[in-house]
């Protein structure tokens, strides 16, 4: 039931590329509706062609991290302003490299919420004008819907199923039963976990460390981990006495301030200068959120069962966004998934970060059952903020279920 789960990535790769072919041999490409995808919604400017079958026939990326992590976190402005810059080649490139003209495209999907409004409003502007210019059908795209389904793309995964979706912007559990029909069981109260890795590794200045120079906070960390000993700073697990699957990042970060402040006067060191204890610190830090959210997911898992939420034949757990790359954490995830008897998805770490793959792959979910596709010249704005489905957390609240201990030797 686990093998999925511990296959090299090389041979999910080999694996994958063979179920395209495959498809793509009992379909045929000629026929199948074609969908150019584009992504603005942080600080990734990504563009893809994907046809029906799920198979990738160009695709381009522009990041923007590699400048937000001198600048020390996200400026809306700088991210729109390099959006601009770079959104119409990166949509040339995706449609060049796929050999595709723009007369032969069904659709075009954009991310139009929620995520940084700057940053939206330059891909909502760009497609609108393509799709005006082109003729072609627009749909708008829900990032989180788009991250929750991409796994789909890649291998045949039916609704209903659980999915955890934690980035740098968001932690989120949800039930995906349909295209566009999602029960949200739980979101976090206030940061997301990789805002929150990234703020604990900009505080320990990881940036100076030389195998972390020119890693995101999260990547640092983990790195680090594997040297470090998470036992000498024995932080709390957030939310112990909350029986719900909503997540909380901000209080656990205070705690390792304050840590990192003590043995920053002990070692009669500056704010700003390495810790001899930064594996430790990063081990610790790692080690609790891990612990965090597999508790709340294993929640979630029993919430789905006491409600008959997922099928009793093959319940899959589905773990996407940029932490979901993050290996000690979806170990953790896997020590609740086969206590629970659920079956852990997690697809290629480029697929759980931002890309414009995603945003087509839900606009060919979308044709495919005709929801949400506009006529050209519709009127739509986009939206910051926006819910994932209906809101069951009231529900997970008062089911107030207790968790069976589970062992977290990872
Ligand atoms: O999904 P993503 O590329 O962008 C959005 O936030 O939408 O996720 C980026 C986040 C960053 O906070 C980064 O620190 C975190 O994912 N991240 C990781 C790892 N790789 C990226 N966190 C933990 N472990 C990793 N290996
Ligand atoms: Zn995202």
């Amino acid at each position: 039931m686990y093998a999925m789960f511990s296959l090299k990535t090389k041979n999910i790769h080999s694996l994958l590329q063979y179920q395209h072919s495959w498809r793509c041999l009992a379909l045929g490409n000629s026929g199948s509706r074609l969908v150019l995808g584009i992504e603005s919604s942080c600080d990734d400017t990504g563009a893809a062609v994907v046809d029906e079958t799920g198979a990738v026939l160009g695709e381009a990326l522009h990041t923007q991290k590699e400048v937000h992590l001198r600048t020390g976190g996200i400026i809306p402005t700088v991210a729109q302003q390099l959006h601009r810059e770079h959104i119409e080649h990166v949509v040339k490139e995706a449609l060049q490299r796929s050999g595709v003209d723009p007369s032969q495209l069904s659709a075009v999907a954009t991310t139009v919420k929620p995520g940084l409004g700057l940053s939206l409003g330059v891909g909502l502007e760009f497609s609108q004008r393509f799709v005006r210019q082109n003729n072609k059908p627009f749909i708008p795209i829900h990032h989180m819907e788009a991250h929750a389904l991409t796994v789909r793309m890649l291998q045949p995964v039916s609704f209903p199923f659980l999915v955890l979706l934690i980035s740098g912007g968001h932690s989120l559990l949800a039930v995906a039963r349909g295209v566009d029909d999602f029960l949200l069981l739980g979101h976090s109260l206030d940061e997301a976990p990789g805002d929150s890795l990234d703020k604990v590794a900009r505080r320990l200045s990881l940036i100076k460390h030389p195998k972390c120079s020119t890693l995101s906070g999260g990547q640092a960390i983990e790195l680090l981990a594997k040297d470090g000993d998470r036992m000498r700073f024995p932080f709390t697990t957030p939310m112990g006495q909350n029986y719900d699957c909503c997540f909380s990042f901000a209080g656990l970060r205070n705690q390792i301030n304050m840590t990192i402040v003590k043995k920053e006067a002990e070692e009669g060191i500056e704010r700003g200068t390495l810790l001899s204890c930064v594996s430790d610190i990063a081990a610790a830090t790692q080690h609790t959120v891990a612990c965090h959210l597999a508790k709340r997911t294993h929640r979630a898992i029993l919430f789905c069962k006491a409600n008959g939420l997922l099928p009793s034949l093959c319940p899959t757990l589905v773990v996407s966004g940029g932490v979901a790359s993050n290996q000690y954490i979806r170990k953790s995830l896997s020590i609740i998934t086969e206590a629970t008897g659920v079956f852990l998805l997690c697809p290629p770490a480029k697929y759980c970060t931002d890309n414009g793959v995603m945003i087509a792959w839900n606009g060919v979910e979308r044709l495919r059952e005709g929801r949400g596709i506009l006529l050209p010249h519709a009127d739509i704005g986009y939206e910051p903020k926006a819910q994932l489905g209906v809101d069951l957390t009231a529900e997970v609240k008062a089911a107030a279920i207790r968790l069976p201990s589970v062992k977290m030797k990872i």
